[in-house]
């Protein structure tokens, strides 16, 4: 097989063969493909589309194009999340724990945060000591002695994705949509989850912003999971404001331990319900864990009784975490600068755009430009608002936690823009905009 000849065909809309887009991995995997014809490839398919046919077996090729984790040996049935990205999405820190603690074996790995989109690990290492770094033997260990695990990823899973996402962001081929189907899923598969729940956030601070993209991008994803053997479910959820309140590394693990320990902010709580609700039910499949009333009861007790909090307690304890900061969050990184961000007029919130939020907390420097940038753990933001809620002048918006004086300005600049005020009342936002079942999980 030539390159060439298989950039040509999708050049002239044909459908690629399942043994053409193995070999194209494999070939660019190795090295032999160099990234001239990859790029070529991308830009392609960019213009091109593919096939759900043609989109698993990109999927498949990229899955297999390093280690394929097989937990087998952990659980019978291994059960994974995946979020696309949002402002405050701090919900892999309560659900890992909550899904463990009713029994259900959790082996993640997770990623870092890119701009104003935030990163589990780099919200991890809020906690001094823990070790996102672990090896093979240790993450496969502590998930067979203790039910959860949660660290970076390997650097042999999904290698032709890695390579891809980098040619991808310097060739203007990101935004397509079997694309971004594949590159997810096949770190997914490649993690050995047998199930999946997917949390597609749609709105100005998710990495879609229309809900129909948003719906098509999901369905996809279900359907590749679904051929490929997986059961799905996906879930879309709102982003048009940020999720709970906090925003910025340190201070999301604190909203976390919170909710742990069965505070939170009532819209973070429920999405963890929610997403923990669709993990268990897939660990399910028809057996244990099929009332959905059953589930709910069981989380709610889990999350109020402390008993997520002692999962969550044992996966920090086990990775080198500083536990003590667990019962007293104030030992987390804190800020030198905290202060008050006010409304300045009175009305219902008609808007907390999560984008200009995340920005405002990316400028206090919680987020990362480019990839290996540094990121300060302790800074960010506290919304206390909600679209809908009622304020009066002087009502405090925000809580800024800042390092710098000059980020901080930069940082209320952006707060400007991110709130609008409307004279009469204003509805309140959904937490989700539907549900999409594949495989086995289906409803009756
Ligand atoms: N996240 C990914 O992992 N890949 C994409 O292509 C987009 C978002």
């Amino acid at each position: 097989m030539r390159a060439v000849d298989i950039i040509a065909r999708k050049r002239d809309g044909l459908a690629l063969t399942d043994d053409e887009i193995r070999w194209f991995i494999s070939s660019y995997t190795r090295g032999d493909v160099p990234d001239y014809q990859a790029a070529a490839f991308l830009m392609a398919v960019f213009l091109r589309g593919m096939s759900r046919q043609e989109t698993v077996s990109l999927t498949l090729a990229m899955a297999h194009s390093g280690d394929v984790l097989d937990l087998s040996d952990i659980t019978d049935y291994a059960v994974d999340k995946h979020s696309s990205g949002g402002v405050g999405d701090k919900t892999t820190l309560v659900v890992l724990p909550l899904v463990a603690s009713c029994g259900v074996p959790v082996a993640k790995m997770s990623g870092r945060g890119l701009g104003f989109s935030g990163g589990t690990l780099d919200k991890l290492e809020s906690i001094a000591g823990y070790n996102v770094n672990l090896s093979n033997e240790d993450f496969r260990r502590l998930a067979r002695e203790n039910g959860i695990v949660l660290s970076g990823q390997s650097h042999d899973l999904a290698p032709a994705d890695g390579k891809l996402y980098a040619l991808r962001d310097v060739t203007a081929t990101v935004p397509s949509l079997p694309l971004i189907a594949s590159s997810i899923m096949s770190k997914k598969i490649a993690a050995g989850a047998n199930g999946i729940v997917l949390d597609v956030k749609v709105g100005r601070g998710a990495f879609m912003t229309d809900l129909d993209e948003a719906r098509a991008l999901a369905q996809i994803m279900v359907d590749i999971g679904q051929d490929a053997g997986r059961d799905m479910i996906a879930v879309l959820s709102d982003m048009n404001q940020p999720l709970g309140r906090a925003v910025g590394n340190a201070l999301e693990v604190a909203e976390a331990i919170d909710t742990l320990n069965g505070g939170g902010p009532p819209d973070f709580r429920e999405h963890c319900l929610e997403l923990a609700g669709y993990m268990l039910r897939l660990y399910g499949r028809g057996q244990r864990w099929i009332d959905e009333g059953d589930i709910r009861q069981t989380l709610l007790k889990h999350l109020d009784s402390g008993t997520g909090l002692a999962k969550f307690r044992q996966l920090v304890t086990a990775q080198g975490g500083d536990v003590r900061l667990i019962d007293d969050p104030s030992l987390l990184p804190t800020a030198s600068i905290v202060e008050t961000y006010p409304a300045a007029q009175a009305g219902y919130i008609a808007q907390v755009a999560a984008e200009e939020i995340g920005m405002a907390s990316f400028d206090l420097g919680a987020g990362r430009e480019k990839k290996g940038d540094p990121v300060d753990l302790a800074v960010g933001l506290i919304v206390h608002v909600k679209v809908g809620d009622r304020v009066e002048p002087g009502t405090p918006l925000v809580t800024i936690h800042a390092n710098d004086e000059q980020r901080l300005a930069a940082c209320r600049a952006r707060l400007d823009r991110a709130f609008a005020f409307s004279p009469t009342p204003v509805e309140p936002l959904p937490l989700f905009h539907g549900t999409i079942f594949g495989g086995r999980p289906t409803p009756e």
